[in-house]
């Protein structure tokens, strides 16, 4: 390798590294632990590591090849304690997404509204994981509706984000306690577009998405223009991309 891409390479390094530590962490509570924080930077060393950020991962579309060889993921530890990947610049988004979301919510009547994430990049084995967790939970129609089968969730680019919250410090964790709070999810809903990100799993969209409504599930595009027109046009990431065509 030659030496100029070296340096430029650790220089790229060492800021988004930086980035990272600064991050969402910087924005919680002086009282509050900040969260963890580590970046893995492999992944970047190669030019052609680029991953398609419009990629569509869902039923009949499984995980393309060699995905996770290009993906760079930033490592996080959450409220509840779990440790959380997520694609790089998609933590990036959602940090800014995050402070954004929490300053327009200031002074809800409810208490200080704080977001957490509670899963981005899932493995094969992750999702497995999930499906037989929810089954014996929840039962086999809701997870027809809510959970994707291994290697076919959108889970798995690192792209997609599921948050919780906390309010007055009080995690609001479970999907069935996150429903009853759809004033703080339009907040969200409302800011997703100018960072980059579309709600992935609308209130009417379960003919074409074929899930459920979720309103924690977030999906980073890495364009706040085709987020925008998503989101206006009031279509899915598949009528996007069909048109696309
Ligand atoms: N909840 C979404 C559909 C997934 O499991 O990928
Ligand atoms: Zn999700």
């Amino acid at each position: 390798m030659k030496r100029n891409k070296l340096i430029v390479l650790m220089l790229a390094f060492t800021l988004t590294a930086a980035l990272a530590l600064a991050g969402c962490g910087k924005q919680q509570n002086e009282s509050e632990e900040p969260a963890e924080t580590e970046t893995e930077t492999e992944a970047q060393t190669e030019e052609d590591s680029v991953i398609d950020y419009l990629v569509l991962v869902t039923h009949d579309n499984p995980l393309p090849d060699g995905w996770e060889e290009a993906l760079e993921t930033t490592t996080i530890t959450n409220s509840v304690g779990d440790k959380v990947v997520v694609e790089s610049k998609a933590y990036e988004a959602y940090c800014a997404l995050k402070e954004a979301v929490e300053k327009d919510l200031e002074g809800y009547e409810k208490g200080e509204v704080r977001f957490e994430l509670d899963s981005a990049f899932r493995s094969i084995e992750a999702q497995q994981k999930i499906v037989d967790d929810f089954t014996e939970k929840y039962g086999e129609d809701y997870v027809r509706k809510y959970v994707a089968v291994p290697g076919y969730s959108e889970h798995h680019t690192g792209l997609a984000l599921d948050l919780y919250f906390t309010i007055d410090g009080k995690d609001v964790y479970e999907n069935e306690d996150l429903v009853q709070y759809p004033d703080i999810w339009e907040a969200v809903h409302a800011r997703l577009p100018e960072f980059g990100f579309i709600l992935r799993f609308p209130e009417d969209g379960e003919a074409i998405t074929g899930y459920a409504y979720e309103p924690w599930h977030i999906r980073y595009l890495d364009s706040p223009e085709i987020a925008k027109e998503i989101t206006d046009s009031g279509i899915t990431l598949e009528e996007y991309l069909k048109n696309a065509e």
